[in-house]
């Protein structure tokens, strides 16, 4: 099984506090494999190291055999790495089309900035960019809301926005941090869907959350993080029984 993306023994301190501890890491490609933990653990904290929004203070992430530290998160995105945000960053005022478009445009010659000033190269470049980005809304079941402001969405259609953009940049990995976050019991449930249709394709899934019935219905490998350590993973059915895990994150309300 080729791994997609390593962690090695990373590690991230903000001042005395130890927000992510010597974590070690294999995501397989095209797998789904969740972190969970319980607020506070330091997940997103993984994320961001990912990203490259910090570098780790210690340790090495790799993704295809190459070390992302220090690399600048354009740089990262560009290697195909995607991700969502655990609080929704749209661009509100902007319709639903534009926000896929600024995503695409990470892979673009023009650029987002020299695309305003639209020679003619680049005014073919921006049709192509719209087909495509129209048709990521459509398969995101978003196609019919494209003109709207992205801010006028309900929540559950922001969040899938946020997955559309994040395609847009043509990821090989996706990241999400809480998607499900402030979904109904039916958007969930599509999530789910649309999650493993994603990895069908090929996608590699890096999937935070703290909703157990999605976790344990999709991952195929989980990690748990406490207080910054790693401290159970392997399958749904082996985490859901493991008696650190339960103590410190599942407790008994599995099936609430
Ligand atoms: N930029 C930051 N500066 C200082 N402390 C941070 C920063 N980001 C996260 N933390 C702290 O690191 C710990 C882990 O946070 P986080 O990764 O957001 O946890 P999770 O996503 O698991 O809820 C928390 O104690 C949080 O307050
Ligand atoms: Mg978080």
């Amino acid at each position: 099984m080729t791994d997609a993306l390593v962690l090695e023994n990373v590690s991230k301190w903000f001042g005395g506090l130890h927000a992510v501890e010597d974590l070690t890491m294999n995501i397989p490609k095209g797998k789904i494999v969740s972190l969970i933990g319980p607020n506070g653990a330091g997940k997103t904290t993984v994320f961001n190291m990912i990203t490259g929004v910090y570098p780790p203070n210690k340790g090495s992430i790799s993704f295809k055999g190459k070390k992302l530290n220090h690399l600048k998160s354009n740089r990262i995105i560009s290697q195909g790495i995607a991700r969502t945000f655990q609080n929704i960053r749209l661009f509100k005022s902007m319709t639903v089309l534009e926000n896929v478009q600024v995503g695409m445009h990470c892979r673009t010659k023009s650029g987002a900035v020299r695309a305003l000033l639209k020679t003619r190269f680049e005014t073919r470049e921006e049709r192509v960019i719209v087909d495509k980005s129209m048709g990521i809304l459509e398969y995101l079941g978003l196609a019919e809301a494209h003109n709207e402001y992205a801010g006028s969405l309900p929540y559950g259609d922001q969040r899938r926005l946020e997955i559309a953009r994040a395609l847009a940049t043509g990821p090989e990995i996706l990241l999400l941090d809480e998607p499900a976050a402030g979904m109904n019991p039916m958007e969930t449930v599509e999530l789910m869907e649309l999650i493993r249709k994603l990895r069908d394709t090929g996608l590699t899934i890096f999937l935070v959350e703290h909703d157990m019935k999605l976790v344990m219905g999709i991952s195929e490998i989980i990690a748990v993080l406490d207080h910054g350590q790693k401290i159970a993973e392997g399958p749904p059915a082996e985490i859901q029984k493991n008696e650190k895990v339960i103590e410190a994150y599942l407790g008994s309300g599995l099936d609430d």
